[in-house]
């Protein structure tokens, strides 16, 4: 299977700084082995778009679940794909935890990209207090549950498992860490889990083979090592030296 290589920029490049990653970035990747995908600042998503001249699908990092009204600074998903987008970050680590959005607003949302036509890309994971009192499983279970019903109606999505300790520190689950939490989450999803299952947490070069090798993980959702051009094409090179590998 072609892996998946996902860029999360976060409030990072601004729309003249995406069109000189996109000159940096472009003579690096080889394109076609593997699905690129980025998750640039709305306010960059255009600039993306017309920079990129890569084989790559863009999206946004957060949508808002009506699909218009009084909600100063949000933005729909109908408006997001109007804009371009075809894919959603739905329930980002930072958005559950520094944002405070629930289970119930990320099923929400994972029902606003479905009527939008956009693909979900649906974060899940654990604290570390919730990893030491051995509630991993409890936990993506409950995460998963909240918007699996959502999901069925989503021509295609894919599941992001990025244990929070792991994001931002450079601490990095274990291949055999990720293999296990995605079996949880594929288990979970039952009959909807024929998705790609990436991982997220301090993906880097040097540690993306080994990871998008272990079994059951269909590719990378990386933020920090995704803002450097040259590295983040390290990390697409990785991805491709995968591809057919059984
Ligand atoms: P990181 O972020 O690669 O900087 O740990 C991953 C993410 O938040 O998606």
């Amino acid at each position: 299977m072609v892996k998946v290589v996902a860029g999360n920029w976060k409030m990072h490049h601004g729309p003249l700084q995406t069109a000189g990653f996109f000159d940096r970035f472009r003579p690096e990747v080889e394109e076609g082995s593997v699905r690129i995908a980025f998750f640039p600042p709305d306010v960059s998503l255009r600039s993306s778009r017309t920079c990129a001249r890569v084989q790559a699908d863009f999206g946004v990092q957060n949508i808002h679940w009506e699909r218009a009204g009084a909600f100063t600074g949000e933005i729909s998903a109908e408006m997001a794909k109007e804009a371009g987008a075809s894919l959603v970050l739905v329930g980002h680590s930072e958005r559950r935890h520094v944002f405070g959005e629930t289970d119930v607003d990320v099923g929400c949302k994972v029902r606003a990209a479905a009527r939008a036509g956009l693909v979900p890309v649906v974060c899940v994971g654990e604290l570390l207090e919730e990893r030491k009192a051995g509630k991993l499983d409890a936990v993506l279970r409950r995460q998963v549950a909240a918007f699996a019903g959502s999901l069925a109606d989503c021509r295609d999505y894919m599941v992001a498992y990025e244990p929070v300790w792991a994001i931002g520190t450079g601490e990095t689950a274990t291949p055999e860490d990720a293999s296990a939490a995605h079996a949880i989450v594929r288990s979970a999803l039952g009959a909807l889990g024929r998705c790609p299952v990436l991982y997220g947490g301090s993906v880097n070069p040097a540690n993306a083979r080994a990871l998008m090798s272990a079994p059951d993980v269909d590719g990378v959702l990386v933020g920090g090592a995704s803002l450097d051009p040259e590295v983040f094409a390290r990390i697409v090179e990785a991805g491709g030296a995968l591809a057919g590998a059984v």
